[in-house]
């Protein structure tokens, strides 16, 4: 069984994740705990190819299953090479973007089945689940702002997708958060990063600190 503490960040693009996810680390390390922060897609080299190949630009043919199953794919083996043995050995283990993200843009976004995604993910994960999920909630227009003045994000091509796909993922958040209230936290990301990160802190502390 797993020791270690598993927490995922999801959010819509823009939502900031990224950036509050730096700043917890150290806040986190100060209680004791030995931290490690990894990514989706990504997180180890054949997921890091894997990424490479759904995110480029360049790929317009990709049909919305094949990019599904890269997606469950670059999941699979970072479960495997990296999920895992950070719990087996009992670190708190922050991840940004994990299974709701599949839900939220390939289910609602791209409106695949839902069913069909959630026998992926438990295929792909053993069934495991996030101990808690930080949902990180934007209105869709201010978070594509953001990306547009952040110059050192490179857009990709999730990015590039019209706003009416944004708006039905931030929808798929919201529902995953309405049917998983003990598991996902909202958190309101409009606010400054100071306070978003306290949120996102105050969440944690009081789940498996207090
Ligand atoms: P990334 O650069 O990590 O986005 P962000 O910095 O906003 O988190 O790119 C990941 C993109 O992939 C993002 O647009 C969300 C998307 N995505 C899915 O569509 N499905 C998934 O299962 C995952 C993990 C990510």
């Amino acid at each position: 069984m797993t020791q270690g503490i598993f927490i995922t960040l999801e959010g819509p693009d823009g939502a900031g994740k990224t950036t509050v996810l730096q700043e917890l680390v150290p806040r986190l390390e100060a209680l004791g705990k030995q931290v490690t922060m990894t990514r989706e897609p990504g997180g180890v080299a054949i997921a890091e190819d894997i990424r490479s190949v759904i995110l480029n630009p360049q790929n317009t043919a990709m049909d919305d299953k094949t990019e599904l199953l890269l997606y469950i794919a670059a999941r699979r083996q970072h479960l495997k090479e990296r999920i895992l043995p950070a719990l087996e050995s009992g670190q708190l283990l922050l991840v940004d973007r994990f299974i709701d993200s599949s839900v939220a843009y390939q289910g609602f976004g791209r409106g695949l089945d839902i069913a069909a995604i959630d026998w992926l993910n438990h295929y792909a994960t053993d069934g495991l689940k996030p101990d808690l999920t930080l949902y990180f909630d934007i209105d869709v227009e201010e978070g594509l702002a953001r990306i547009a003045r952040n110059a050192d994000r490179d857009v990709d091509r999730l990015d590039m997708e019209a706003l009416d796909m944004h708006e039905r993922v931030r929808t798929g958040y919201l529902a995953i958060l309405d049917k998983e209230a003990e598991r996902v936290v909202k958190i309101d990301a409009s606010k400054s990063v100071e306070e978003v990160v306290e949120a996102a802190f105050t969440a944690i502390y009081d789940r498996f600190f207090k």
